[in-house]
């Protein structure tokens, strides 16, 4: 490993701190970094500090969450059989607009709409159509990413559509506890492949599978940052979770097996291949030095 690529090294000791505090960096970062350097010297994956929130930037992306979970409350209020989800893209166009922010998904990759709405067996990227009503009985996931003053924020929640079978309510219940349990293995010096395989783990515990080509990634500066966040993942594996860290617990939980394809015609939406149900809660934390903060939920 070259010296050079050390994170502090560019830095003299009594230089101002990176982080922006102020302080000089011997009385701020230095040892902090030294121990990110030896435990990369271990062979680990670590975070840039590009990737570490700053206080200010923490605060800009608090208060786009909390337009993104009151975009997703207004939904959640109006939600239920018979809306289509071209009325909840609606809902969120009005609500982003009215809160002063910018719907992150809306021509993100040419995706054409302002938020994700995945009914029963598609597990993501579902695209709101006037065309697609929902019904007694149906589970939907509903994905709003919000842009408010340069910030980036993502959370998504699961809605029952009226009364569904018990079997699949205890589905979508296991699926946000399996966020719960990643949440717990969210610490400082710990690794992400800590919490993406206690998901793993109770997620299989309960008969069902994690999807293993899609996750959670980096968030708050730009929609989708490093690093790649995978619920299948082993424990001290993956990269190294250190406080200012700020990424999404997303895990995609099918029913059955965990082999999913993507539409051929609209090139987004992902459906489970055995027509399995699919569930998914996200959140989006920043890791702290005593464990972890949550930002949207
Ligand atoms: N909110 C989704 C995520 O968690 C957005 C996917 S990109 C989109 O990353 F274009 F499909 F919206
Ligand atoms: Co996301």
């Amino acid at each position: 490993m070259g010296i050079g690529r050390r994170l502090g090294l560019q830095l003299g000791r009594n230089e101002p701190c990176w982080c922006g505090s102020g302080k000089k960096y011997k009385s701020c970062h230095l040892s902090f970094d030294e121990r990110i350097d030896r435990i990369r010297d271990q062979g680990h994956v670590v975070p840039s500090h590009e990737l570490l929130k700053t206080r200010e930037q923490i605060e800009g992306i608090k208060e786009s969450a909390k337009r993104n979970i009151a975009i997703l409350d207004y939904v959640a209020s109006r939600i239920g059989p018979g809306i289509s989800t071209q009325e909840i893209d609606d809902w969120v166009v009005m609500k982003t607009k009215e809160f002063g922010a910018v719907a992150a998904t809306l021509g993100y990759e040419d995706f054409p709409k302002s938020v994700c709405t995945s009914i029963n067996n598609q597990v993501c990227h579902g695209i709101p159509d006037s065309e697609d009503i929902l019904e007694e009985g149906d589970i939907i996931n509903v994905d709003c990413s919000t842009i408010y003053n340069g910030y980036v924020s993502d959370s998504s929640r699961m809605f029952l559509i009226g009364e569904v079978e018990p079997e699949v309510k205890q589905f979508v219940e296991d699926v946000h506890e399996a966020v719960n349990v990643g949440l717990r293995e969210i610490k400082p010096w710990r690794f992400l492949g800590d919490m993406g395989s206690a998901i793993n783990a109770f997620c299989r515990s309960k008969g069902y599978s994690v999807v293993e080509e899609i996750g959670g990634h980096g968030c708050g500066v730009e929609f989708h940052e490093e690093p790649w966040v995978s619920y299948v993942s082993k424990p001290g594996e993956e990269m190294l979770m250190v406080p200012g860290l700020c990424f999404t617990v997303e895990p995609m939980v099918n029913m059955g097996a965990r082999h999913i394809f993507e539409d051929e015609d609209n090139g987004w939406t992902i459906y489970t291949e055995d027509g399995s149900l699919s569930a998914q809660w996200e959140v989006q934390i920043v890791v702290t030095d005593e464990g972890y903060e949550l930002l949207t939920w």
